[in-house]
């Protein structure tokens, strides 16, 4: 088994970012998933929190690429094979990508639909409307690009916590204490 040292850890501030925005994506996509069969009055309100923590999921992104720059990942554990380590990087970058593009064209979308009514943040204040053509016609296609590029997400976290998994009970390599402070 690999010896971890404090210094191979994320730091405290990426895991925070990493443990709340993926608590935040996973309530967005169940939000999603319960206005589907809801009544009208009840989609409007989940609708409105899916709205909300989604554009509160593009701004924490923002602040954890800013949270990357200064603080680059620490090396990866050194019994990882070439394949491993390439899959990784490429699905923390699209995962980085999809952070951004989907409360982007979920934004877009709302805003072709809300003819440039902000969204509600929370009761808090609104974030004005993203200035795109309205209709129908260009909510459609920010919705069709909402959809696809969220179900890639989703594809792209099964693998991901697969592969978290694979480390931690079959390689038992210590990747996953990389992520969890609470793991010795
Ligand atoms: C990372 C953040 C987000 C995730 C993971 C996410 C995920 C989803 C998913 C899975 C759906 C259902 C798609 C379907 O099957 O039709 C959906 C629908 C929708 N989302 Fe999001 N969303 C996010 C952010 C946002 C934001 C920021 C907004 C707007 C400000 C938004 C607005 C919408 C709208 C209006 C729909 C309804 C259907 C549509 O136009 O396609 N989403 N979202
Ligand atoms: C939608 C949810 C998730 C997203 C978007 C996500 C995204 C990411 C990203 C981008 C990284 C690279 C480090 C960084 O830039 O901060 C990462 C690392 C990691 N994630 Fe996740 N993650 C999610 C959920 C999970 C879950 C549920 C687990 C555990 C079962 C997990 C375990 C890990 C581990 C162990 C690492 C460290 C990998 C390494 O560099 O050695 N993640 N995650």
């Amino acid at each position: 088994m690999t010896t971890l040292t404090a210094a191979a850890r994320y730091s405290r501030g990426a895991i925070a970012l990493h443990w709340i925005m993926a608590a935040l994506i996973v309530l967005n996509f169940v939000l999603a998933e319960m206005a589907e069969d809801a009544s009208k009055d009840e989609r409007s309100i989940l609708m409105g929190n899916h709205k909300a923590i989604g554009i509160t999921i593009l701004l924490f992104t923002l602040v954890r690429i800013g949270w990357k720059l200064a603080r680059p990942a620490p090396p990866l554990v050194d019994t990882l094979k070439a394949w491993e380590a390439a899959l990784s990087k490429v699905v923390h970058g699209l995962f980085y990508v999809l952070m951004l593009a989907i409360p982007l064209a979920g934004w877009a979308a709302s805003s072709a639909w809300g003819n440039g009514a902000p969204v509600d943040m929370f009761g808090l204040f609104g974030m004005p409307a993203l200035p795109v053509e309205h209709g129908k016609e260009s909510a459609g296609l920010f919705g069709e690009i909402h959809e696809t590029t969220a179900k890639l997400m989703f594809v792209l976290f099964v693998l991901h916590v697969l592969g978290a998994l694979k480390h931690h009970f079959i390689d038992r390599d210590g990747t996953m204490r990389r992520m969890v402070p609470w793991l010795k």
